[in-house]
């Protein structure tokens, strides 16, 4: 299949492509990038109109919750989801029921993710057996069947020989280890971030050194060993500083932060509004502030959504029953939008590296780069375009976002995904043939 995108406007963060071109993609590769091609027949033309081109968005961290519950989001639903927010390739974490910690699950899970997603599926194994922190899975198996990702997101390893061992293990079968820190005997029964805010709504705070600790612990296991190590989710300006020593002494770490996490603080809570609930929780202002900056003097590798659908039901407004967990994969590219290229923090040339081409070298893919020969993932976005969020207008199952009613800038309008379009919002383009 050939597709000719006509009168694109690339920005792909590494490339600088002056004035308009068209793109050619011959099945899933990229063919040809030029000012005008006119000597080929595709089978379709998109006139992109002038509209924004980039490498599709790669995601290493989210929740699909297929296989158990299915009720909050299904391959199926949680890749159209990712699709509209521009994503090509999506890694999902293994907090399923049952967890995906053996090759009989992995394969399964394959089966699925072929029967029923458009975009690319990377699953995540666990690390440890059921996610118990333990007993470690076997990866030597897994990773024969292709798992180059493990994490046991969503339930910290307390073990510190555990985890040594689980980076040990890394060296020697290749893979990349995503860790969720949190001291849970710290954390234990706090809702929200410890501080003014927990104080006066009354509830039980997190504090942020449950997080530092075991960034700590990380990056001293990583040197220790001279493994790598890539830290989930960070949340505090003390993470980033600890990253940055560990950075500085050459040790190999690298780090994610959320959409929610550089626009929302604590102060954003509304009182029984659960859909702020989220672990690590919204943290102080001067947090999100260094956040941002971390993006922007580098420390900070990419961005990755931690998309975590919950059912209603899972987040009645009793802070202490709601699960932990937003909604977020469709407005990921907005919300990074937004608060961080129209209020100066990033260029979009930076936004575009931190949500693609970081994370395909991070992985090691063939995209996150528009190019002769690279994968033909790509997304088309109108950065001009204002919307208000409306939760109702979610293709995620998991309608739980702290963004519904607020207004945001930049629409994705198209995504290409293996040479075929997967995403197309209604009206925008003629497409010919
Ligand atoms: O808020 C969160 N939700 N944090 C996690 O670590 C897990 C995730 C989930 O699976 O819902
Ligand atoms: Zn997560």
């Amino acid at each position: 299949m050939r597709i000719l995108l006509t009168n694109c406007k690339i920005i792909d963060g590494i490339n600088s492509y002056q004035g308009l071109f068209d793109i050619l993609i011959v099945d899933e590769k990229i063919s040809r990038v030029e000012k005008h091609i006119t000597d080929v027949e595709a089978e379709k033309i998109i006139d992109v109109q002038g509209n924004i081109v980039m490498p599709g968005f790669i995601d290493i961290h989210c929740h699909l919750r297929e296989p158990g519950f299915e009720y909050k989001e299904t391959i199926e639903s949680g890749s159209r989801a990712a699709a509209k927010g521009g994503y090509t390739t999506i890694c999902c974490m293994p907090n399923t029921k049952p967890v995906i910690d053996n090759i009989h699950l992995v394969r399964e899970l394959r089966r699925r993710i072929y029967e029923s997603s458009k975009i690319e599926i990377i699953p995540i194994g666990a690390l440890t057996i059921e996610q118990q922190g333990t007993e470690i899975c076997d990866f030597k198996a897994m990773t024969s069947d292709g798992i180059k990702i493990f994490s046991d997101d969503g339930n910290p390893i307390m073990d510190n020989a555990i985890m040594l061992e689980c980076l040990r293990q890394s060296r020697l079968y290749d893979f990349l280890i995503i860790d969720h820190c949190e001291d849970i005997n710290l954390s234990k029964d706090g809702v929200i971030n410890e501080g003014k805010i927990s104080e006066k709504l009354g509830l039980k705070g997190i504090p942020k050194t449950a997080e530092e600790v075991q960034v700590v612990r990380d990056v001293m296991l990583a040197e220790y060993t001279g493994a790598s190590i890539h830290i989930a989710h960070i949340s505090t300006e003390g993470s980033l500083n600890i990253i940055k020593w560990a950075k500085q002494r050459g040790i190999r770490v690298s780090c994610e932060v959320t959409p929610h996490h550089i626009s929302l603080s604590e102060e954003d809570i509304i009182p029984f509004d659960t859909s702020f609930k989220v672990n690590p929780p919204l943290r102080k202002v001067e947090d999100v502030d260094a956040l941002r900056k971390g993006l922007k003097n580098g420390l900070i590798d990419i961005i990755a959504t931690d998309h975590a659908p919950h059912s209603d039901l899972d987040k009645p407004g009793d802070f202490y029953k709601a699960a932990n967990g937003i909604s977020g994969i469709e407005l990921s590219f907005s919300v990074c939008y937004t608060y961080l290229v129209k209020e100066g923090f990033l260029t979009l040339e930076e936004l575009i590296e931190k949500m693609s081409c970081n994370p395909s070298k991070l992985l090691g893919l063939n995209k996150g780069v528009i190019a002769k020969g690279r994968d033909s993932d790509l997304t088309v976005v109108d950065i001009d375009s204002e919307f208000i969020v409306d939760r109702n207008q979610f293709i995620s199952k998991g309608k739980n976002t702290p963004f519904h009613g607020k207004k945001l800038w930049g629409e994705i309008l198209m995504t290409i995904s293996k040479g075929k379009v997967v995403y197309e919002k209604e009206g925008r383009f003629n497409v010919y043939r």
